[in-house]
């Protein structure tokens, strides 16, 4: 395949629907590169903690605006992963991101336009060369409306929370289901009400609901869509 022939695969949805999983999946196969934005707005979360700017009950969104051309964001490939990790200020925060603590605390960082503004901007520089598969919230309709192919994850919100559960527990953190439920119901609401980019369908994106499907079952749904859009 030549790179002319390569696309932009824009892949958006409700959290836990597996879609970095489908992307990281998705560009090893086409050899394409994989960005994960909610990292980006994890990291940025992350600071936001570690500077005492946002905690459970307070947040200085006007401080952290202030800080915002402190904040270096860098993916690094990292060949033995085969994915991207992401640098904050050079350090390597890829393991503190996930926790449970920073994913309450991310939607609230990723409603401000400052900081959505930044984060785009670096986005979409990193399409020059097309070939890429990125995944979010707002990849179809923000960051590429052009993409050629947008997918749009959902699935129930029990199973996602099962899934998130399981992927925790299986790592070793100790926490309830319920917890786990409710953290990805109000990220939901936080990321649909949100006055910036709240997360919607593309017009033109097809929606995937992979409440009753294997990480596999869903790669290879998608990778009907990916060969039809190539073939096209
Ligand atoms: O995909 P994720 O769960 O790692 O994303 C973390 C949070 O970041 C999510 O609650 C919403 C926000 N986000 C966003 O607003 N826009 C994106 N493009 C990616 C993530």
């Amino acid at each position: 395949m030549n790179n002319s022939n390569k696309i932009i695969i824009a892949i958006d949805g409700y959290s836990s629907t597996g879609k970095s999983t489908l992307a990281k999946h998705l560009a090893k196969e086409l050899g394409y590169v994989y960005v994960d934005t909610g990292a980006m707005y994890r990291a940025v979360a992350y600071y936001a903690m570690k500077q005492g700017l946002i905690d459970e009950n307070h947040f200085d969104k006007e401080g952290l605006i202030s800080d915002l051309n402190k904040i270096d964001l860098n993916l690094q490939f990292n060949a033995k992963l085969g994915y991207a990790e992401i640098f904050l200020n050079g350090e390597n925060v890829e393991s503190f991101i996930r926790s449970i603590e920073v994913s309450n605390m991310v939607s609230k960082v990723a409603s401000i336009s400052e900081i959505r503004e930044k984060l785009v901007e670096q986005q979409q520089k990193m399409s020059l060369d097309k070939g890429i598969v990125m995944d979010g919230r707002d990849i179809g309709t923000v960051v590429f409306p052009e993409a050629e192919l947008k997918l749009f994850m959902t699935a129930s919100a029990e199973n996602r929370a099962q899934r998130r559960f399981k992927e925790m527990t299986d790592n070793g953190v100790q926490i309830q289901y319920e917890t786990v439920l409710e953290n990805v119901t109000s990220r939901d609401h936080l990321d649909t009400t949100r006055d910036d980019s709240p997360l919607v369908k593309a017009d033109d994106a097809i929606e995937i609901d992979n409440s009753d499907m294997n990480v596999d079952q869903t790669f290879e749904v998608a990778m009907r869509y990916v060969k039809e859009r190539l073939n096209s």
